[in-house]
């Protein structure tokens, strides 16, 4: 029977053939998004949290490719699909906005065309239909775009990055997706209208009941917004929690020494502030990839994986420091 979650990733496994090497990009990801729940993943740059949103799309491409692990989304491994199901599924199911809305946008075409589009696939309906039109028009209103009819005349240059980042969400709702993933939505954009569109996803999420995958490198925003935090580290997954208690108990090191990063919560800080440099994942450290920058680091952290335990109810950590029993320090 299969479980209740929207999305189970597990043991996910990506690689990258690179004239320097093979670079071991995600050495198997584990973790879940329930439905209706809001996901931060959060990890310094370089992690995979960008190779993991676009594992679950299917649209890791060469020189990358998925080598292990399932994506069981609502009962179903997207890694067996073929590529005709999985094109439903992107069009459909699970929504991607970027960190550069315009680029996601087709330039050649008119807001209006490309949003009637993404209607009449998602709906079924003719895209020249007056419903359509209705439906794109209720959207943008929805996405507090004025002018809707005046917007769908509009080509993507004449939008500023706010506008088409709100455009783009417009396009990923229309579909009513089970699941959204959101890349560093608001990243390109100056801080008054990243809180606007943050609030703007958060509100419509909640409407259109969609589950969110939400990846940033801000800390204050994973506290505003998520239910539960992923945190990365080189291709792994360390932590895993709810809000709360990863920001009450954080204990993976890495995890605190990211939260000692950002003097307080809610702070717009970049997490680049760890000891140490980021691995190289074409030669990535051995057993624990953080144990050059571990101050806790023990023998058997550089010749074992630390698989990953639940520490307390719903709060999972991948430690030696836990795996063993023995607390040290
Ligand atoms: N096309 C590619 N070719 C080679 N290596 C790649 C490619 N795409 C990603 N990688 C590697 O995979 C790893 C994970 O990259 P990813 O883009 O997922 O990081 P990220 O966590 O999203 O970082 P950022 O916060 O900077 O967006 C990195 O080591 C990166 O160099
Ligand atoms: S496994 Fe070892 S090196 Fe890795 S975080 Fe835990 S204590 Fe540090
Ligand atoms: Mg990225």
């Amino acid at each position: 029977m299969e479980d209740s979650k929207l999305l189970s990733v597990r043991n996910l496994r990506v690689i990258f053939r690179t004239y320097r090497g093979i670079v071991k990009a995600l050495n198997g990801v584990n973790f879940e998004i329930g439905r209706e729940e809001f996901v931060g993943i959060v990890g310094e740059t370089g992690c995979g949290k960008s190779v993991t949103a676009l594992s679950i799309m299917r649209l890791i491409q060469q020189p990358g490719e998925i080598i292990d692990g399932e994506i069981i989304f609502d009962g179903t491994d997207l890694l067996k699909l073929s590529e005709d199901d999985m094109r439903k599924v992107r069009g459909k199911e699970i929504a991607m906005i970027f960190q550069e809305p315009k680029v996601s946008l087709n330039p050649v075409l008119k807001v209006g065309t490309q949003l009637k589009e993404a209607v009449s696939i998602a709906d079924g309906i003719p895209q020249k239909s007056r419903e359509a039109e209705e439906k794109v028009m209720d959207i943008l209103d929805a996405v507090g775009l004025p002018d809707p009819k005046g917007l769908m005349n509009k080509y993507p240059h004449e939008l500023s990055g706010g506008m088409a980042q709100r455009v783009m969400i417009a396009m990923g709702l229309l579909k009513k997706p089970k699941l959204l993933i959101a890349d560093e939505p608001t990243s390109a954009l100056d801080v008054t209208i990243q809180a606007q569109i943050l609030n703007l996803i958060k509100d419509l999420v909640s409407k259109f009941r969609t589950s969110v995958l939400f990846i940033t490198h801000d800390l204050g925003v994973v506290a505003e917004y998520s239910d539960r935090v992923v945190i990365m580290y080189a291709g792994n997954v360390v932590e895993i929690g709810d809000v709360y208690t990863i920001f009450r108990n954080p204990v993976h090191p890495y995890t605190k020494g990211l939260l000692n990063a950002v003097p307080r919560i809610g702070q717009r800080e970049p997490l680049e502030t760890i000891p140490g440099i980021v691995p190289d994942l074409v030669h990535p450290p051995s057993g624990c990839r953080f144990h050059p920058r571990c101050s806790k680091a023990m023998e058997v952290c550089s010749k074992e994986f630390p698989e990953m335990v639940e520490v307390e109810k719903d709060h999972f950590v991948a430690c030696h420091l836990f795996t063993r029993g023995e607390k040290n320090g």
